[in-house]
This record gives structure tokens, C-alpha cells and sequence, in this order.
């Protein structure tokens, strides 16, 4: 194998920052593919917590190359800030370890303006998104609009695609009671992130090409999760890209066929930032439990994550729709502590039993449930690091989810820390 997708099969969050850095140990490059600075990664290395949200989390290891691919929207200050962020705890982010494709499609601040102004005017239609203009820029780029960064590199045509945007945008600030901005305001921006962003900027494809040639591993890291693919996922309360592992073809210009293993990561029960649809919520004492022991609070955003009982029904699917080979299952040890734990097994939906989501919205509101409630273990599994140590319960638990979704799971993560992780098969190998 030299090429392993990792995505994320719930909504985002499922601890894939952990499972890349344990993989990028093996890895040559680490490349990622969609979204922007809206993902959350969250690293523990020697006991030190590291927070990614837009840098590939390979660049935390010495010797790795780390590329943000064309699949990606980039917001310049973000970028700059992350790597400032780095500095400052010994990680050195220089065009040596980076590379980011030429033709990535830049956030402006004029995105961030409208992202948060149109939730702030949605009311109770809002989407909970993390305001950082993701949604904004995707959709100049699907306009044809958008700035990219090879713009950066050569200014010639520059005021002629400002002028575009602007057309666009200040009909819509106008309406939104937002200050107009020129050509001359946009064109300011742009000169003063340029020269730090320049140095950084390749043609990714064809050094990924050459590294695919020579045998190299590449390993791709999606961000936020399968449910918040903007086609499969459950629109409209989604992102703005394709979480889908396909999207890593696309996203970075290496074509479908070499992707050879695909690797979905799954939390031991279910959370969600922001609004929309979310069958197994739990309003009670176990759901405010699974977040308080779990810390669920987004890193990105601070808020507070919905918590649920783990949705198998969900998983299949996305497994299903995204050709998942096999499951990174995370978080188990927060549900060390409970005495009972229920498995979502199907759903009803007006008086008959389904097993699969549908797509509708409508639909969606109005599935109810079907659980299958399981004895916990009641022991402690943070930092078991062999499988057969695993309490005979929580063995039951994962059997019974592999059973339910019908893919291996393959690697059991017992802890935030780098070392806590079993695995039953080998990666990269
Ligand atoms: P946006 O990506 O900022 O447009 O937000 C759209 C939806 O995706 C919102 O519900 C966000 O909370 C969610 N979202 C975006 N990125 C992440 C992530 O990394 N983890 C979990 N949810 C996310």
C-alpha cells in the first residue's frame, strides 16, 4: 500500500488528528484535501496538546513533507497564525516541509464578513457554521470567481478579478448593511499577505506525481466527517466540500485509481457541532456524562458538542457510500464509567422499521431510534495498548459494532496520547 485516506464517518471530531500522527510516522507526505481552517485536530505529544486546524497534522514530526492541496480554501492570516502558533512551541513550518498547491482558492476577509452575517440574519435556520468564511469561498470558486493563488504570484490580471469578486460581494454587503469595499481595499490585502504566503506556493500535483512513482507513502487527511459531505451528508446543515475520500483525488490532482486503502475514524458514540438533524442526541444525564467525560467542545470554535449514543446505522452508511476498508474506533475509555450503553441498530419511521438515513431533512426530523442496549465494562481502558487486555464487555461492544456496520475495525485509539493505540493490522504495509 502507499497511499491511506483517513476521513472522518460521523460529523467531524472522531479523534482523526490522533490517528494521522500516528500514521504520518510511517508516512513520506501528508496531504490535505478539503475544508479549510474550520477543522479541528487536536494533538497530545509527550503530554503537550497541539491544535491544528488548517497545517496537515503530519507537520508536528521532523522529515515529513505536509501539502495543502487545491481541494482546500485558504484563508492567508489563518495560515500565518498556525505557523506563528508552531514557532512558538519549537515547530518550524518552513517551504521545505510545506508546499501548498498552486491552485488553492484564497478565503478573503470579505468571506468571514458574509459567513457571519448571514447566520447572524438566519435565526432558527441558522447552520452553525465555524464563521471563518468557508462556505463563502467555496462558492466563489464554484462561480469561477475566486482569487487563487497563482493570482498571488502574478498580479497582472489581479484588479480585473477583484473587480469580479467585488461585484458580486458588495451587492451583497450593501444588502447585508456591510461597508463597500474597492478594488484598492482588496488589492491592499492581498499585497501584504502575499510575500509570506509566496514562498510556500508549488505545483503539488506533480510532486505528488513523483513521489507516487518512486514508491514514496502518501497519506491523505480529511477533515470534518462524512455527515458533513455537502452532497451525502445531512444538507443543508453541512460543509461546504466533499468529505467524501473521493474528494482526495480531486482535491489534490492524484487520480481515483491511487487511492488504495481507506481508513474511516469513528468515535465510540456520536457527537455534533452546530444545528440540523441528529437521531441518538441525548438530552439527559448520559448525554451531558459522555461530554463531560469526553471534553466535547470544539476546537475550533469552543462550543459545546452534542453528544449521543453511538449511531451504527449512520456509520454503515457512510462506510458504505465512501468504500471504507476499515475503522479507526476512538474514544472508547469515555465510555469506561457507564453501566449501560446503547447501539443505534435502525431507525422507525412513521410506524415501519428502516436501516439506512434518508436523505430528506423532513425524513430525517422524524426517525426515531431503534436501540440495542448493552452491560458497559465498567473498568478502566485509558491506555491499554493490547487488544486481548480489553475487558471482555468492551470486546462484546466492538464486536458488535464491527458486526452492525460490516467492516473491520482495525485499530482501537484508549487514549488522547500518541502511544495509547492498538492495532490489529498493519498500515502502510
Ligand atoms: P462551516 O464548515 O464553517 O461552513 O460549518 C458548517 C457545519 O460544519 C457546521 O455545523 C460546523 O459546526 C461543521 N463543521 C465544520 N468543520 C467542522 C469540524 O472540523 N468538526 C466538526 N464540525 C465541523
Amino acid at each position: 500500500m502507499t497511499s491511506v485516506v483517513i476521513v472522518g464517518t460521523q460529523w467531524g471530531d472522531e479523534g482523526k488528528g490522533k490517528i494521522v500522527d500516528s500514521l504520518s510516522d510511517k508516512a513520506d507526505v501528508i496531504v490535505r484535501f478539503q475544508g479549510g481552517h474550520n477543522a479541528g485536530h487536536t494533538l497530545v505529544i509527550d503530554g503537550q496538546t497541539i491544535k491544528l486546524s488548517l497545517l496537515p497534522s503530519g507537520i508536528v514530526r521532523e522529515n515529513k513533507l505536509t501539502i495543502i492541496g487545491n481541494g482546500v480554501v485558504l484563508d492567508p492570516q489563518a495560515l500565518s497564525s498556525e505557523i506563528e502558533y508552531l514557532s512558538k512551541i519549537g515547530i518550524k513550518v518552513t517551504p521545505k516541509n510545506l508546499k501548498i498547491a498552486e491552485n488553492t482558492t484564497i478565503i478573503l476577509p470579505l468571506h468571514k464578513d458574509l459567513d457571519l452575517a448571514r447566520e447572524e440574519r438566519a435565526g432558527k435556520a441558522k447552520i452553525g457554521t465555524t464563521g471563518r468564511g468557508i462556505g463563502p469561498a467555496y462558492e466563489d470558486k464554484v462561480a469561477r470567481r475566486s482569487i487563487k493563488l497563482n493570482d498571488l504570484c502574478n498580479l497582472e490580471n489581479i484588479k480585473d478579478k477583484i473587480e469580479l469578486i467585488l461585484d458580486h460581494h458588495n451587492i451583497l454587503r450593501h444588502a447585508y448593511k456591510l461597508d463597500l469595499l474597492s478594488v484598492d481595499d482588496v488589492y491592499q490585502y492581498l499585497q501584504e499577505i502575499k510575500k509570506d504566503i509566496i514562498p510556500f506556493v508549488a505545483n503539488t500535483w506533480r510532486i505528488l506525481k513523483d513521489m507516487r512513482q518512486n514508491n514514496k507513502k502518501i497519506l491523505f487527511e480529511g477533515a470534518q466527517g462524512l455527515l458533513l459531505d455537502v452532497d451525502f451528508g445531512t444538507y443543508p446543515y453541512v460543509t461546504s466540500s466533499n468529505t467524501l475520500p473521493g474528494q482526495a483525488s480531486i482535491g489534490t490532482g492524484v487520480g481515483p485509481k491511487f487511492l488504495d486503502q481507506i481508513i474511516g475514524i469513528t468515535k465510540a458514540y456520536t457527537t455534533r457541532v452546530g444545528s440540523g438533524p441528529f437521531p441518538t442526541e441525548l438530552f439527559d444525564e448520559s448525554g451531558e456524562k459522555l461530554g463531560r467525560i469526553g471534553n466535547e467542545f470544539g476546537t475550533v470554535t469552543g462550543r459545546e458538542r452534542r453528544c449521543g449514543w453511538f449511531d451504527a446505522v449512520l456509520v454503515r452508511q457512510t462506510a458504505q457510500i465512501s468504500g471504507i476498508d476499515m475503522i479507526a474506533l476512538t474514544k472508547l475509555d469515555v465510555l469506561d464509567s457507564f453501566e449501560k450503553i446503547n447501539i443505534c441498530v435502525g431507525y422507525e419511521l412513521d410506524g415501519k422499521e428502516i436501516d439506512y438515513l434518508p436523505l430528506s431533512e423532513p425524513l430525517q426530523n422524524k426517525i426515531i431510534p431503534i436501540y440495542e442496549e448493552h452491560d458497559g465494562w465498567l473498568t478502566d481502558t485509558s491506555g491499554i495498548n493490547e487488544f486481548n487486555e480489553l475487558p471482555l464487555k468492551a470486546l462484546e461492544y466492538i464486536k458488535r459494532i464491527e458486526e452492525i456496520i460490516s467492516t473491520p475495525i482495525s485499530i482501537i485509539s484508549t487514549s488522547p496520547n500518541r502511544e495509547d493505540i492498538i492495532f490489529l493490522e498493519g498500515i502502510f504495509n
